[in-house]
């Protein structure tokens, strides 16, 4: 049977590429590559003796600046005003061990947990590489964030530093120092030139050039924390995903096989260093393997992200489906006045990549965006699109090899029931055990358990997989929201709306938008004594902005009747969403039923 029209593979991109793939033979690999291999193909040349031999910094940076890569550049910010700096590898060592000393010098006690909040600064690879050099954990948070999220996650991490600017600790810190207990220093990457203005607040170049260029890495072991990522699920609190050194493995192969990055690369990943893909494909994927990054200060400018695909010659792109709408949306005249000619690879990730978008970067780049499928958890690419390897516009792709995927369906005594037939729609599990996968969700145990079956990881994402072997992204399996990429959690700012006098209850959904995928929409229920009134729907809006950010808190506000609800008094968001939308309402039976017509909802 021939494929549906929007299955029809493109022929794998091979037109601007002198050499073969690094990954040539998908098929081959798959069956015999092991991840033991890959560890040893990372460690090839590598002083095993040295008991640091596996600390994450060391290997995507001492070790080049000990090797031919040392003057390469490693690392070229974009600075705004048109300023460049320039790091090395070797350069980037000097600095990382600078990094590492201030740490010791601030005594802050055993593996520091090191939080970032900053937009992209060259200081934030610094810090990162330095932390894990002195054996702490790097935690970075999104600087769109409100001061909300940042307490609840830098309690949870019990953070002992943080890497800020004045205006951000100004503006979102100074109102939650005081419920930072084990907070002990504030590293400031802009602060005036009075340093330490006051006891634990600290001007971070001054500490720098004060601090020892030369820097002795402690024993690492493979399973010692060394990232932590906080997540979003449906309930309860943000979840802290632990990573550990051994997590380089995975991030090296993937950085080879999936992005295809050699040596020499000019290599953009425009994703914030805030989430996850920051560090993971930020950082640590592509210094594993001897690229040069770029790092652009600024925000999303059509424009200015031609300007610098063309100026800094960059050879490969890892991008999201929002930017890439975005720059769909601006015309294609803006960019048929640059030359990509140099770009070999451009791939996505984050949210579905619509076959419209991928097609598109084939006729504006030359080169189709390769869809790459992962999370928070897996900590690196578990399914892509590959080079060597046809793309179907819309599937996310194949596992990598040292990947097993399968579907699954949770039943209710939970155990999982695996979809052997070759074409099947399920939730993506992923056998456990590649070497990026998360270790804990901190102070959460029982959390962590949930997410297994039977040595599967359950992704809470569904899937289908086509006679190919292509999976293809359905939907999620719970009620986080994607929006512009990020997960965001309906609790937190369903918990934000709560704290406000006038709101009795909440429900927060993600309602589709072409663009970014999905906006956050709140469903509010007012207390007796409270209007809905469109200033009142403004004040909501205002009052949780200021609390959560503008990349968390809701778009809209919709005052509603009591909100539908489970028996047992779950708000039942998904109803929400399919009244909402115009769905079928799908299994009722668990609704309470005196819920009032939702016609008496106040308009
Ligand atoms: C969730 C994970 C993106 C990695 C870092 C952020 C969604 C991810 C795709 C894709 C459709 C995707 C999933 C996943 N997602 N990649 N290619 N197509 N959806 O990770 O914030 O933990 O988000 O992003 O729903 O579970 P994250």
């Amino acid at each position: 049977m021939s494929p549906a029209p929007h299955e029809r593979p493109l022929p794998a991109c091979a037109s601007r590429w002198d050499n073969a793939p690094n990954l040539s033979d998908y098929t081959t690999t798959y069956v015999q590559f092991k991840w033991s291999q890959a560890q040893q193909m990372l460690l090839q040349g590598a002083d095993t003796e040295a008991p640091y031999h596996l600390n994450i910094a060391h290997l995507i940076v001492d070790r080049h600046a000990a090797g031919p890569l040392r003057e390469q550049l490693a690392l070229r910010w974009l600075g705004p005003d048109g300023q460049t700096r320039d790091y090395s590898y070797a350069q980037l060592s000097a600095l990382s061990n600078r990094f590492a000393n201030v740490l010791q010098d601030l005594d802050l006690g055993p593996n520091p947990t090191v939080f970032s909040l900053t937009g992209r600064v060259p200081e934030l690879y610094i810090a990162a590489l330095g932390t894990l050099k002195a054996g702490g954990v790097f935690c970075p948070l999104y600087a769109a964030f409100g001061p909300e999220p940042i307490r609840t996650r830098m309690v949870a991490g019990k953070a002992t530093v943080l890497l800020t600017t004045t205006a951000l600790y100004r503006k979102k810190i100074a109102p939650i120092r005081a419920s930072l207990p084990t907070l002990k220093a504030v590293l400031l990457v802009d602060a005036p030139d009075s340093p330490n203005a006051d006891d634990t607040n600290y001007n971070l170049q001054h500490l720098l050039t004060a601090a020892a260029e030369h820097f002795v890495i402690p024993p690492t072991t493979t399973e010692q924390p060394a990232l932590l990522h906080f997540t979003s699920g449906t309930t309860g609190q943000p979840k802290g995903a632990v990573h550990v050194h051994e997590a380089v493995v995975a991030h090296y192969m993937s950085a080879r096989w999936v992005l295809d990055l050699r040596p020499g690369d000019v290599y953009w990943c425009t994703a914030d260093p805030g989430w996850v893909t920051g560090t993971s494909y930020g950082i640590i994927a592509p210094l594993a393997v001897g690229a040069t990054l770029i790092c652009d200060a600024q925000e999303f400018h059509p424009e200015r992200w031609y300007r610098i695909l063309q100026e800094q010659r960059v050879t490969v792109w890892y991008t999201a489906p929002t930017a890439i709408r975005m720059l769909m949306s601006h015309g294609a005249q803006t960019a048929a006045q640059f030359d990509f000619s140099q770009l070999r690879l451009t791939a996505s990730v984050g949210e579905p990549l619509n076959p419209d978008a991928v097609n598109w970067g084939r006729t504006t780049f030359g080169t189709p965006f390769h869809d790459t499928w992962w999370q928070t958890e897996t900590g690196s690419i578990m399914i892509a699109n590959f080079p060597a390897l046809a793309i179907k516009p819309g599937a996310m792709g194949k596992p990598l090899p040292g990947i097993e995927v399968a579907l699954v369906q949770r039943q209710e005594d939970g155990s999982v029931d695996i979809l052997d037939t070759t074409e099947a729609q399920g939730e993506l599990a992923l056998r456990t055990g590649w070497p990026s996968m998360f270790r804990a969700y901190l102070n959460e145990p029982a959390r962590y358990q949930q997410c297994f079956a039977h040595g599967w990881y359950l992704s809470g994402d569904l899937a289908r997989r086509d006679a190919d072997g292509y999976y293809w992204f359905v939907g999620r399996a719970d009620d986080v929201i994607k929006s512009a990429g990020h997960l965001i959690g309906p609790f937190e700012v369903e918990s934000t709306l709560l704290a406000h006098p006038a709101v009795a209850e909440a429900a927060v959904i993600g309602k589709p938008d072409a663009v970014a995928g999905e906006l956050v929409l709140a469903f509010v229920t007012l207390k007796a004594g409270y209007a809905a009134t469109d200033s009142l729907r403004r004040e909501l809006l205002g009052f949780a902005r200021k609390r959560l950010g503008p990349a968390v808190a809701p778009r809209s506000i919709e005052f509603s009747g009591p909100l539908p609800k489970t028996r047992s008094g779950k708000i039942l968001r998904r109803l929400l969403k399919a009244r909402e939308l115009g769905l079928p309402e799908g299994d009722l039976s668990t609704l309470e039923t005196s819920e009032p017509d939702s016609d008496n909802a106040p308009k």
